[in-house]
């Protein structure tokens, strides 16, 4: 069949047929119609707070470095020598003062500049032969880059994200822990997981502990009502105080994505189980407040970015998810926690304390996606029907990656 044919075979409000979940070529109109469109999240500016410090971000065959140049702005460039093509740079992450070519030494700077390439013409024209550019954003300490030619309007998380994502001081953190997972699951089988808390009681005891959105609107009792609004009555005056932006408390998971306005962001505030300050085991705070917040209730910010992050953040640390294609069944995921840039592990912060809320439900729910993925391997895999009470953004989701495959720029 052809990727148009593949794509004919959705039927909205039904997961998605097998071959869109396996198919090598639909996999690739993937990569070109989303990941190579998209703005993806990287990582943080504090991992790089110097010039000359860098990391690496791989997305399918394309190695892109990421680097704070001399005059202390964020860089990105292609990893590859504009001489034979080596990577330049095979560390994961580190600090240089050049970016120097380990096959025949050709030097660039920081900024991707060739500096020099002993050994060529003398007439060599150095200012073709530099790195090539990668497009890059900063929002609130949160680093996105765009693989096109021509990206995407990055205005939309300019104007969802920042205002939301400031207080909580991610540019001014330290990274506490990473942790890298290979997940046998298709992204897309992630990103259904992630958009509804179905799962969530029979699945995820802690979180289920801390969090009002397992509650959809069908399961509300008058006590839970009670609850939620009482949650919000107490939140309401301490964030206002503080100059927080919120959503009121509500039952269900926060609508994202929106597939008809074809919104790729989305960020809300809401508050958490009385008894929970902060997302840990018993809702203790477990590291020193962050950014701008004056008071340890600020319940929790959580932002996403389509295709590839989402955060949970608490006023005391904050949790982010990086998602990355690395073929039909295979996604490589990095979660990091951060803290209070001047807090120190063992004085201010206990990682024992700190990483099992979203350690623990992060990797219950990798479980959950690589048992998804076996069973979409089978055969036997036909789409079911999605809850409209309860998958109502699995729904949005799937609509959204149909739109962008169907309406990406390449004819189908
Ligand atoms: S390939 Fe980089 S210097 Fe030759
Ligand atoms: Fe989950």
């Amino acid at each position: 069949m052809t990727v148009r044919e593949l794509l004919s075979l959705y039927q909205p409000g039904h997961s998605l047929p097998r071959a869109l979940y396996l198919d090598p070529e639909i996999y690739q109109r993937e990569l070109d119609a989303i990941w190579r469109r998209g703005w993806l999240f990287a990582g943080h500016s504090c991992e790089i707070p110097r010039p000359g410090d860098y990391f690496l971000y791989e997305v399918d065959t394309d190695s892109i470095l990421v680097v704070r140049t001399e005059s202390g702005v964020l860089a990105a460039h292609h990893n590859v020598c504009r001489h034979r093509g080596s990577l330049v740079v095979t560390a994961k992450a580190g600090r240089a003062r050049r970016l120097v070519c380990p096959y025949h030494q050709w030097t660039y700077g920081l900024d991707g500049a060739l500096l020099t390439c002993r050994g060529m013409p003398a007439g060599l024209d150095k200012s073709a032969y530099g790195l090539k550019p990668v497009h890059v954003r900063e929002v609130a300490g949160l680093i996105f880059l765009s693989l096109a030619d021509a990206p995407l309007d990055f205005a939309p998380a300019q104007q969802v994200l920042e205002p939301m994502a400031r207080p909580q001081g991610l540019d001014r953190a330290r990274i506490a822990h990473a942790a890298d997972y290979a997940v046998q699951a298709n992204w897309k089988i992630v990103w259904e997981n992630n958009r509804e808390c179905y799962h969530c009681n029979a699945c995820h005891p802690q979180y289920v502990k801390a969090n009002f959105d397992r509650y959809d609107a069908d399961q509300l009792s008058a006590e839970v009502e009670r609850q939620i609004a009482a949650a919000t009555e107490r939140s309401r005056a301490r964030w206002e105080a503080q100059g927080l932006l919120a959503a009121p408390a509500h039952a269900g998971l926060y609508r994202f994505p929106d597939a008809a306005h074809n919104l790729w962001c989305s960020a809300n505030r809401t508050a958490l189980v009385e008894g929970y300050v902060t997302e840990s085991l018993d809702g203790r705070p477990v590291a020193p407040l962050m950014g701008d917040y004056a008071d340890a209730d600020v319940g929790t910010l959580r932002m996403r970015t389509l295709p590839n992050f989402w955060c949970h953040a608490s006023g005391d640390h904050a949790v982010t998810t990086r998602l990355t294609p690395a073929g039909p069944r295979l996604t490589s995921i990095r979660v990091t926690w951060l803290v209070n840039a001047e807090a120190r592990e063992g004085r201010d912060y206990a990682l024992d304390a700190l990483l099992p809320f979203w350690q623990l439900t992060s990797e219950q729910d990798w479980e959950i996606c690589e048992r998804v993925q076996r069973g979409v391997d089978s055969r036997a895999y036909q789409p079911g029907p999605l809850s409209p009470g309860k998958e109502y953004n699995v729904d949005e989701f799937l609509r959204w990656t149909i739109h962008q495959l169907t309406h990406s720029a390449a004819p189908l």
